[in-house]
C-alpha cells in the first residue's frame, strides 16, 4: 500500500498506493503499511534527509474506511481506540521524525487524507480539477479522529478552525484551502509538485511542527485567555446559525472536542478526539448517515429490487419532448454512450435538446419533430406535458416505428402508470421512469410497476438506471407512486401550518433544523402552486380523499387574490427576484384561517416528519413500497427526507415511541396522524 523509495539525496517518498481499492482509504491494510513505513524510516535515520508523502492514484486519500466504521457496535469501543492510537501515533512519528516532511497533494485530500497531510510540515497542492481539501465528516455525522480535530486547532486557532474547515464539512479548492490556512503552496503540474517538495526539504533541514516548537501558543488563544474565552459563549449559537441550525450530535462533539482539546496538552488532546468519534461511530445517527452516503452501493448490490430476470441491454434511447425533463433525460443517455433521439413537435422545439453541455456528448443526440426518426429505437422515455390524453396519443403515434419488444417508459410524475399503459399494445412492456429534477444531479430513479408490468420491463428500466448512473428504486402503481405522494403529504402539512397562523418563517426553520435540505415552502414554490391546485382537484374528481383542506384553502387564496404562484412567476410563499429566492411574502400571516396559537417548535418539526413516514407507512400497507429498503432509499435521495435518519421507515423504527407520539400529534392535530 505504501511504496518506500530513497534517492541519493536521502530523500524518502512514501507513494500511497492501495492494491485493492481504486483510492487509498484509512483501512487495515493502509494501518500496517504506515506502520511499516515509520518502522524501516526510523531505521535508515542517518541515511534519510526527508520525506515525501505522495500518492499513485488520481486522488491523494479518500478518506476514513467507511463500511468498516459503520459496522461499529458498542463492544467494538476498545478495539477502535487502540486502532486510532495506532494510526494518531504514527502520523506522531511521522511529525517528530526529526527530517522535513512534505505532503504533496496530487488530487482531493478528504478527512482521513487531509490529516495525514496536516502530519507533514509543509503542504503543497496541484492545482488540477479534482483537488479538493477538507473534512467531509460533520456530513457523515463523524468527526476527524486522526488528528484532524487537534492538528487544525494548533495550526489555525479554534474559530478559524471550526468555521472554515471542521463544522462545514466543505471541500475546497487549492486557492481557498490556501486561504484557509492549510495550503502552503500551489503549483501547476505533477513534476513541479515533487520539484518543488525537493526544494522545500531542502531550504527547511530543521522543519517541525509549531507545536513541538518552545513557546508555541494556540492562535488565536486558548479557551483560558480572556479573549477568547469571551466569545466562546457564542460558538454553539453562531455554530447553530452556520448549521442551519441543525442540532446533529457531531457539530457538537467536534466543538466539544476542538474546545475541550485546547486546553490540554496534545497527547491529550489526541484522547479527547478520539473518545468523542468513538461515541459518533457507535451511536446510530452516523451509521445512518454513512448508509444514506452508500446507499448507491446497496442498491447495487441488494439486488433484490430488481427481478432475476435476463434482458437486453438498450442500444438507441427515444425520448419524446424536449423540455426540461426530456433534455435532461436525453444529456444522461448520452453521457453514458447510448444513442439518443429527441422528438418535440417542431423541429426548433426539439432542437433546445442540444443547447448545453459537452458537445461530444450532445454529437449522440440527433433531434427531430418526425416520427420516423425513431424507427429502431428499443427504449422510448416519453416526457411530454403532463396530460393523459397527449401520452396516451403520442404513445400511439410512435409505437409502429419502434423495434419489436421496446421498452416504453413514462416520466410521468403524478399519473397512474397502469391508465396510461392502456392505450398501448403491449402493457407488460409498459413502465414509470420517473426521473427527478435536475436530472443530472438528481440520483434517484423511481420505477414505478403499472398492474400489467412485467418483469423483464422492470429489469430493462433498472439497468438502463444504473447504466446513466442513477440509484433505483422500485415501487408498485398509485397516486404519486411513493415519492411524489409522501413529499405531498410534507408541503401540504407546511401549508397547514400557515394556515393555522404558525409564522411562515418558523415553519421553514423548523424543517431546516429538522434536517430536511429546503423548507416546504420553498418547495410548494418550486412545484407551483398551480400544479398543486391541478394534482388536488384530479384527487377530488377521482374521489380520492387527500386530507389537507386547510391548505389547498390557504393555495386557492394565494392564486386567485394574490397571483401568487410560486417560483417560475417569481411570486409565491417568497419573493423572487431574477430568479432567485428572496424574503418570505409578509402578506401571509393575514391569510391564516384561525387564531394564532402556539405550535410548540418539536411538533412543528415532528409534524413534518410524521406526515411523511405516517404516508410511507401507508405506501407499505396498500403495496406500493415494495420493500422497506426502496423507502429509505426514496426518501433520501428523492425529496430530502433528512439523511441522518438513515431514510423515513428506518425513522419510524428508531423512533423512542412513534405511536405514542403519532397518537399525541392526531390528538391535538388531527386524525391523520393517527398511527395505522
Ligand atoms: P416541459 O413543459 O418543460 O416539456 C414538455 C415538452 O413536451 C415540451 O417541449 C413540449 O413541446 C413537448 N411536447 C408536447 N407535445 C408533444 C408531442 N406530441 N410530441 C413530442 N413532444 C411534445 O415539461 P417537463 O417539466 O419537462 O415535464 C415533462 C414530463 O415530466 C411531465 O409528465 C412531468 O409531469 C414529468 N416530470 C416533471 C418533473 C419536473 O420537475 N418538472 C419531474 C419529474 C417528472
Amino acid at each position: 500500500m505504501i511504496e518506500y523509495a530513497r534517492d541519493e539525496a536521502g530523500i524518502v517518498t512514501l507513494t500511497m498506493n492501495d492494491p485493492d481499492q481504486s483510492a487509498n482509504t484509512m483501512n487495515a491494510v493502509y494501518t500496517a503499511a504506515m506502520s511499516a513505513a515509520l518502522d524501516r524510516l526510523e531505521a535508515e535515520r542517518d541515511q534519510v534527509t526527508g520525506v515525501i508523502v505522495a500518492s499513485a492514484k488520481s486522488t491523494f486519500f479518500a478518506g476514513g474506511d467507511l463500511p468498516m466504521m459503520s459496522q461499529a457496535r458498542p463492544e467494538d469501543a476498545p478495539a477502535l481506540f487502540d486502532l486510532l492510537g495506532t494510526i494518531k501515533r504514527d502520523l506522531r512519528r511521522l511529525e517528530t521524525y526529526g527530517r522535513p516532511v512534505v505532503a504533496a497533494i496530487n488530487g482531493a485530500a478528504l478527512g482521513g487524507g487531509l490529516e495525514i497531510a496536516l502530519a507533514a510540515h509543509h503542504r503543497i497542492a496541484l492545482d488540477a480539477p479534482g483537488t479538493r481539501l477538507g473534512f467531509p465528516e460533520v456530513t457523515l455525522g463523524l468527526l476527524p479522529g486522526a488528528g484532524g480535530v487537534t492538528r487544525t486547532v494548533r495550526m489555525l486557532g479554534l474559530a478559524p478552525a471550526l468555521m472554515t474547515w471542521l463544522l462545514t464539512g466543505k471541500r475546497l479548492k487549492p486557492a481557498a484551502a490556501r486561504d484557509g490556512g492549510l495550503v502552503d503552496e500551489i503549483v501547476a503540474t505533477p513534476e513541479e509538485l515533487i520539484t518543488k517538495a525537493r526544494e522545500w526539504i531542502a531550504a527547511n533541514p530543521d522543519a517541525a511542527q509549531p507545536w513541538d516548537r518552545p513557546g508555541y501558543r494556540i492562535p488565536g488563544g486558548t479557551p483560558a485567555t480572556p479573549k477568547l474565552a469571551a466569545q466562546l459563549p457564542a460558538f454553539p449559537a453562531t455554530l447553530r446559525k452556520q448549521l442551519k441550525g441543525n442540532r446533529m450530535p457531531a457539530p457538537e462533539a467536534i466543538l466539544a472536542a476542538a474546545v475541550e482539546g485546547a486546553q490540554v496538552d496534545l497527547e491529550s488532546a489526541f484522547v479527547i478526539e478520539t473518545r468523542r468519534l468513538i461515541t459518533l461511530l457507535t451511536g446510530r445517527i452516523a451509521k445512518n448517515m454513512i448508509g444514506a452516503f452508500f446507499f448507491d452501493m446497496r442498491a447495487v448490490n441488494g439486488g433484490q429490487a430488481r427481478p432475476a430476470v435476463e434482458v437486453e441491454p438498450a442500444r438507441k434511447v427515444a425520448v419524446l419532448g424536449a423540455g426540461m425533463m426530456g433534455a435532461g433525460i436525453a444529456y444522461a443517455c448520452a453521457r453514458a454512450g447510448l444513442d439518443v433521439v429527441v422528438k418535440d413537435v417542431t423541429p426548433e422545439a426539439a432542437a433546445r435538446a442540444v443547447t448545453e453541455g459537452d458537445p461530444a456528448v450532445l454529437a449522440r443526440i440527433t433531434t427531430t419533430a418526425d416520427v420516423e426518426d425513431l424507427r429502431g429505437c428499443d427504449v422510448v422515455i416519453e416526457a411530454v406535458f403532463e396530460d393523459p390524453k397527449l401520452k396516451h396519443q403520442v404513445f400511439a403515434e410512435i409505437e409502429p416505428v419502434l423495434a419489436p419488444g421496446a421498452l416504453l417508459a413514462s416520466n410521468t410524475s403524478t399519473l397512474p402508470i397502469t391508465g396510461l399503459a392502456e392505450g398501448v399494445s403491449r402493457p407488460a412492456d409498459f413502465i414509470g421512469m420517473h426521473f427527478f429534477s435536475p436530472v443530472g444531479k438528481m440520483p434517484l430513479l423511481e420505477i414505478v410497476v403499472g398492474e400489467r408490468t412485467g418483469d423483464a420491463a422492470i429489469a430493462r428500466a433498472f439497468d438502463l438506471g444504473r447504466r446513466i448512473g442513477k440509484t433505483p428504486i422500485v415501487v408498485n402503481d398509485g397516486r404519486g407512486f411513493f415519492t411524489s405522494r409522501v413529499i405531498g403529504q410534507f408541503i401540504n402539512e407546511a401549508i397547514g401550518m400557515v394556515a393555522e397562523g404558525v409564522p411562515a418563517a418558523s415553519v421553514e426553520q423548523a424543517a431546516l433544523q429538522a434536517g430536511y435540505p429546503t423548507g416546504p415552502l420553498a418547495l410548494a414554490d418550486e412545484v407551483t402552486l398551480t400544479l398543486m391546485r391541478k394534482i388536488h382537484l384530479a384527487y377530488r374528481a377521482a374521489g380520492v380523499v387527500a386530507g389537507h383542506e386547510r391548505a389547498h384553502a390557504l393555495v386557492e387564496t394565494m392564486l386567485t387574490e394574490h397571483d401568487r404562484s410560486g417560483r417560475s412567476s417569481g411570486r409565491g410563499f417568497y419573493a423572487y427576484e431574477n430568479g432567485r429566492r428572496g424574503k418570505l411574502w409578509t402578506g401571509l400571516a393575514e391569510l391564516a384561517t384561525d387564531e394564532g396559537r402556539a405550535v410548540p417548535f418539536a411538533d412543528l418539526q415532528e409534524r413534518l416528519l410524521f406526515s411523511e413516514a405516517l404516508d410511507a407507512l401507508r405506501c407499505r400497507t396498500e403495496g406500493v413500497l415494495r420493500t422497506d429498503a426502496d423507502g429509505n432509499i426514496g426518501s433520501i435521495l428523492g425529496i430530502g427526507f433528512p439523511a441522518w435518519t438513515g431514510g423515513v421507515i428506518r425513522y419510524v423504527e428508531q423512533h423512542p415511541d412513534f405511536k405514542g407520539r403519532a397518537s399525541e400529534l392526531a390528538a391535538r392535530y388531527g386524525e391523520r396522524f393517527a398511527p395505522a
